[in-house]
């Protein structure tokens, strides 16, 4: 039987996750991963400890599996987008990777947009120039480190420098690569327009694939590093939001993608390139051949729930802490939560919204707050789901949740409410590291598409539907939508 493996590089860790042709879940090992902050609003890794990382845990999957690496049919690749490799001409680490959190480029994005002009930069890539993508981290090297980038000869992201070092070749699948700022996202290439403007010479880039693609096969020095059987094919796999929408089968249009985790993604597959004219959504290539997708991300979902946990918990757990909560009533009678607590993206690009609660009277106690902070976040994600729905969403949607916040019954239900749809949840809880998998399959030809894949391999089970209290939100929501217009400016001024 052949297996199939899948590896992600995430902030946290690097994953190998190992299945077999019927998706079951036969092994997975996650090493840790260091992270730096040098300097405020930096956000750093270094490529070496995602190699090592990577290849302790393909080691260690493979010993947990029992299987030798001669039964690994395929590896699919998938991680961290946007974050900035910079390579020399010999394949050597230039300097520490630039991660997607890291917030040092807003001068750079102002001139990329000047330069290329906002409307015809949104229109070409699909997305207003973001301080987390990975364009204005080259500008940003080439002005404060003239040094480095006068040795620069190759860029990639995260998991194509694992690539690289699996196969020593340099690839990059369109959905990752949309997150870069320099793809011209509607025919799945580079932007010459955008490259050109932005002087940055296109040598650099490696060429482009699609998910399923062979993008080159194990090396013998890779194979003793890893356990691996030299010559194994490696595809081109996608981003940690395309493998994992893949992971749960959101790849056909009406089959939307919540992930509930620290940061909050609504994900929704398109059959054809749209974008949102403001940019208030990123609108990307899908790791699936001939697809795209908007999305929107709030930075701080469950990460929300994970602050309020930790400063007003009393070592209480999630349980403990929300279960008084499902006793107060829709609207946290009254009292509103602002889930900004790391800026935003979705629908407010701007990294200095700050969180807050308003309405406290004496009367809330906590357990207020522990609602209020569920349905604030639950707000903030429907902000998402309204710009996908104005840019052209299916009616008949089905939305499969996914992410820590999924495990709380209450919050799936006013999420049920408030977005005013059914959630599933699906068997797959592997995330991105599955997505990438069954995209290895796909290529190496186990299924002969993805949405076949999917539909073989995941099952959907504990649909939670809107209840009478739907309406009860209607109310809240609007004070919540008038909150952050008000609040703006003194969120900057602060
Ligand atoms: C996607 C994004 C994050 C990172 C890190 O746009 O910024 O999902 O890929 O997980």
């Amino acid at each position: 039987m052949p297996y199939l493996l899948g590896l992600d590089i995430s902030t946290t860790g690097a994953k190998a996750l190992i299945i077999d042709e019927s998706g079951k879940v036969i092994a997975s090992h996650t090493t840790p991963q260091p992270i730096s902050t040098p300097k405020p609003q930096w956000s750093e890794q270094n490529p070496s400890d995602w190699w090592n990382g990577i290849a302790e845990s393909i080691r260690a999957a493979l010993s947990q599996s029992g299987i030798g690496g001669d039964a690994i049919a395929a590896i699919g690749l998938t991680g961290q987008m946007h974050g900035l490799v910079l390579l020399d001409s010999a394949g050597n680490v230039l300097r520490p990777s630039i991660l997607w959190n890291d917030q040092r480029t807003q001068e750079q994005c102002d001139a990329m947009t000047e330069k290329i002009g906002f409307k015809r930069l949104i229109q070409l890539t699909g997305n207003r120039a973001l301080t987390g993508f990975t364009a204005p981290k080259i500008l940003w090297v080439r002005q404060h480190e003239p040094d480095v980038y006068a040795k620069v000869a190759h860029i990639l992201l995260p998991k194509d420098y694992i690539r690289f070092m699996l196969t020593g070749e340099y690839a990059m699948d369109v959905s990752d690569a949309s997150g870069t700022s320099l793809l011209d996202v509607a025919n799945r290439r580079w932007s010459n327009e955008v490259v050109d403007a932005l002087e940055i010479p296109a040598s650099w880039l490696p060429r482009v694939c699609e998910g399923p693609d062979i993008t080159g096969g194990i090396s013998e020095k890779a194979a003793s590093e890893t356990g691996l059987k030299a010559g194994t094919p490696v595809m081109g796999g996608g981003g940690d939001q395309a493998a994992g929408a893949v992971g749960v089968g959101a790849v056909k249009p009406g089959i939307v993608s919540l992930v509930v985790g620290t940061s909050g993604v609504v994900f929704a597959p398109l059959d054809k390139y749209a974008y949102e004219p403001d940019g208030r959504l990123h609108a990307f290539c899908h790791a699936v051949p001939g697809m795209w997708h908007f999305m929107g991300v709030m930075l701080s979902a469950a990460g929300s729930l994970q602050w309020f946990h930790d400063t007003l918990g009393h070592g209480e757990s999630f349980d403990e802490l929300l279960r008084p909560a499902a006793e107060i009533p829709p609207g946290s009678d009254g009292l509103l939560f602002l889930p900004y607590l790391t800026g935003e993206r979705t629908p407010h690009p701007d990294p200095l919204a700050r969180g807050a609660f308003v309405g406290l009277t004496v009367r809330h106690t906590r357990a207020h707050m522990a609602r209020a902070v569920l349905e604030g976040v639950s707000f903030g994600l429907k902000d998402g789901f309204k710009l996908i729905a104005n840019a052209g969403l299916p009616d008949d949607l089905e939305v499969r949740v996914s992410g820590g916040g999924a495990k709380s019954l209450l919050w799936k239900q006013i999420l049920a409410d408030v977005l005013g749809a059914t959630l599933v949840s699906t068997n797959s809880t592997e995330g991105a590291a599955y997505g990438a998998a069954l995209l290895a399959a796909v290529g190496a030809g186990v299924y002969p598409t993805v949405v076949t894949a999917c539909a073989q391999t995941i099952q959907t089970s504990d649909a939670v539907t809107p209840s009478d209290q739907r309406a009860a939100y209607e109310k809240p929501y609007r004070l919540y939508e008038n909150l952050y217009p008000a609040l703006k400016a003194t969120f900057a001024e602060i």
